[in-house]
């Protein structure tokens, strides 16, 4: 006989009950997939994204709930939050490997169907830039077209980035963070401070009498370190895929890329090692 899970008492009758699909708006989610080629390979192009852009929701939510946790001087649960923002971005290494499988031949076969779309207009990405401290203006641009997006970055600049607040914290706990930083205009980008390094280098030398400071440390270690590797992936994939065409979104491509792979979130972080 053909086993029969409900009578084991596996729910069969959803008339009246809220379902798996309904509680994750599965069909949502599944209708938003719409190719404009006949190419194969377009829908895996579209689910990466896709998925990308839903894992990236869940890294913004966890760096804000991190940022708002160490405001309120609850360090502990924040660095369960920003574990699992390293993990996540895991994750979105991993998932390379399955864009990898399309070769550039396949990826032509589509590629002009994009027009002038790019990763380079993601919102999200560049929320996740701006609220870890990474804050480039020119990058508010591609939303012009877009006020509530454009709302939604600005308001991101007028908040304390996740390394403002870690700073922050480290002052309340006594550390000479300088006041010329803690006062800093937030919409700037992160500049590389010689008195934050000094900082920095006095937790690193005594881990145990600064125990939190250097733990936050380290956990801001391992999120850029899994970021960096994201940005390095995607420049590999991309290299490997369209040579060194331009990008869709109108810059250099590959040249552009490598470029970014310059930046640092945490400039004073991997400095100290240096300094030891
Ligand atoms: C075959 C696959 C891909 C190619 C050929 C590609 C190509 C590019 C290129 C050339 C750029 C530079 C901007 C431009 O001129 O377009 C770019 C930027 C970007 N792409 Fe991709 N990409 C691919 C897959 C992905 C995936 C799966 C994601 C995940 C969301 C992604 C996210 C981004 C982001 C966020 C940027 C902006 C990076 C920055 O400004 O630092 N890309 N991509």
């Amino acid at each position: 006989m053909t086993y029969d899970p409900s009578k084991d008492g596996a729910q069969m009758d959803f008339r009246q009950r809220m379902s798996y699909g309904d509680y994750l708006q599965i069909d949502q989610i599944l209708s938003a997939q719409h190719p404009l080629s006949v190419a194969h390979d377009e829908m895996l192009f579209i689910i990466q994204h896709q998925t990308s852009e839903l894992w990236m929701k869940l890294a913004l939510y966890e760096v804000n709930g991190a940022r708002q946790m160490i405001a309120q001087d609850r360090t502990s649960e924040a660095l369960k939050m920003l574990s699992r923002v390293a993990r996540i971005f895991e994750q979105l290494n991993s998932a390379w490997d399955v864009l990898r499988t399309m070769t550039p031949s396949e990826y032509t076969q589509f590629r002009d169907d994009l027009g002038q779309s790019s990763g380079f207009q993601s919102w999200q990405y560049r929320l996740i830039e701006y609220a870890v401290g990474n804050r480039n203006l020119a990058m508010l641009k591609p939303h012009e077209h877009r006020p509530d997006l454009l709302e939604l970055l600005e308001a991101e600049l007028a908040r304390p980035s996740l390394y403002d607040e870690v700073l922050r914290r480290l002052s309340r706990t006594g550390l000479n963070v300088p006041e010329a930083v803690l006062q800093r205009d937030l919409r700037q980008a992160w500049q590389f401070d010689e008195d934050v390094l000094k900082v920095w280098a006095e937790v690193y030398r005594d881990p145990s009498k600064y125990w939190e400071a250097y733990e936050v440390a380290e956990k801001l270690v391992d999120f850029e370190d899994y970021f960096r590797r994201w940005r390095f992936n995607h420049v590999t994939t991309v290299e490997r895929v369209i040579g060194f065409k331009r990008g869709t979104g109108g810059t250099a491509g590959i040249t552009y890329l490598r470029r970014m792979l310059e930046v640092e979130l945490f400039p004073e972080l991997w400095r100290v090692r240096t300094e030891l």
